[in-house]
């Protein structure tokens, strides 16, 4: 894996198969399919943003691929990921899944498409992920939610490296021990809740405000230009347009490495879900519902 690559305003990161992704892209998660997505995308993508981030889980992929074809903008020039849901897993199920996920989006291909939770049939599914590359209909494949333990329990069993993990990853939340996993073998992780899901113990922590105000930025940009200047790609996620456009102004200034380090101390090493936790496979399934 190479550094950040430089295309305008927005960077790009080159993945372990040969394709770029741009380092920060547009999350929808819990945006509802109520006219909501298909708005915040549009703006989204007026605003600059040039990656948008959905799965069929959040049942808004429909309005994703709306927003796209409303914004005029070339297939080619907007990279899309979606995810497939754990009610799809193993082999044949995820065939029809991939399948789904393109119907609603409208679009002949994804750039990249997830293993949205590793559990149930994994293997199964990323073998119908795999097909589905080398027949065209997703650029690049990868996983999330993967921790150190689950990461070293199915990776090793899948022909395909993945390309990227994403994950929650925020400065209470730096996920040390899988980014060092990661490194070894040029795996990006992509941060969901890269703001901590706007909690304010993060957004107005006195460390925050006090290099926010050194670097003339509002807090998130500055967390945000932390998450980037780590190596992630960032996913942040918001209805708002003044906080769409803020949020994607990320490449007009640089965190030196002695207030990175500061940052790097506000590490919890605990996030707030854990994947490996009793019971969270059966829950996540009862909660989220993408077919009967
Ligand atoms: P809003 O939609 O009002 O902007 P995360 O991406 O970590 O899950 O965080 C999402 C939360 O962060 C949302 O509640 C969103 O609220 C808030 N948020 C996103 N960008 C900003 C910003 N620039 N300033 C303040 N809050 C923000």
């Amino acid at each position: 894996m190479s550094g950040p690559r430089n295309t305008g305003i927005m960077q790009s990161i080159l993945l372990n198969d040969g394709h770029s992704i741009p380092s920060v892209g547009f999350g929808v998660f819990q945006v509802p399919a109520d006219g909501s997505t298909f708005k915040a995308v549009l703006c989204a993508l007026q605003a600059g943003y040039r990656h948008i981030d959905t799965a069929a889980a959040y049942l808004n992929e429909a309005e994703v691929g709306q927003a796209l074809r409303e914004s005029g903008l070339p297939r080619n020039e907007v990279f899309v990921t979606s995810k497939l849901w754990i009610q799809d897993y193993g082999y044949e199920a995820a065939r029809a899944g991939i399948r789904s996920s393109l119907e609603k989006l409208g679009l002949d291909y994804m750039d990249l498409y997830l293993l949205h939770q590793p559990y149930f049939d994994v293997q199964g599914a990323w073998k119908a992920m795999e097909e589905a590359r080398d027949e065209g209909l997703i650029r690049s494949i990868g996983v999330s939610n993967f921790t150190p333990n689950l990461w070293k329990r199915h990776v090793p069993h899948f022909a395909t490296l993945p390309c990227l993990n994403q994950v929650e990853f925020h400065p209470f939340f730096q996920q040390r021990e899988l980014r060092a996993l990661l490194a070894q073998d040029g795996v990006v992780l992509a941060a969901w809740s890269p703001l901590g899901h706007g909690n304010a113990k993060l957004l107005t922590h006195p460390l925050v405000t006090t290099l926010a105000a050194r670097y003339h930025c509002a807090p998130c940009r500055l967390i945000l230009r932390f998450e980037l200047q780590e190596g992630c790609i960032v996913l942040p996620k918001s209805t708002n347009p003044d906080h769409i456009a803020s949020n994607l102004k990320l490449f007009d200034f640089t965190i030196e490495d002695g207030d990175m380090n500061l940052l790097r101390a506000l590490d919890t090493g605990k996030g707030m879900r854990d994947p490996e936790e009793a019971g969270r496979a059966e829950d996540l399934l009862a909660r989220y519902r993408v077919h009967p």
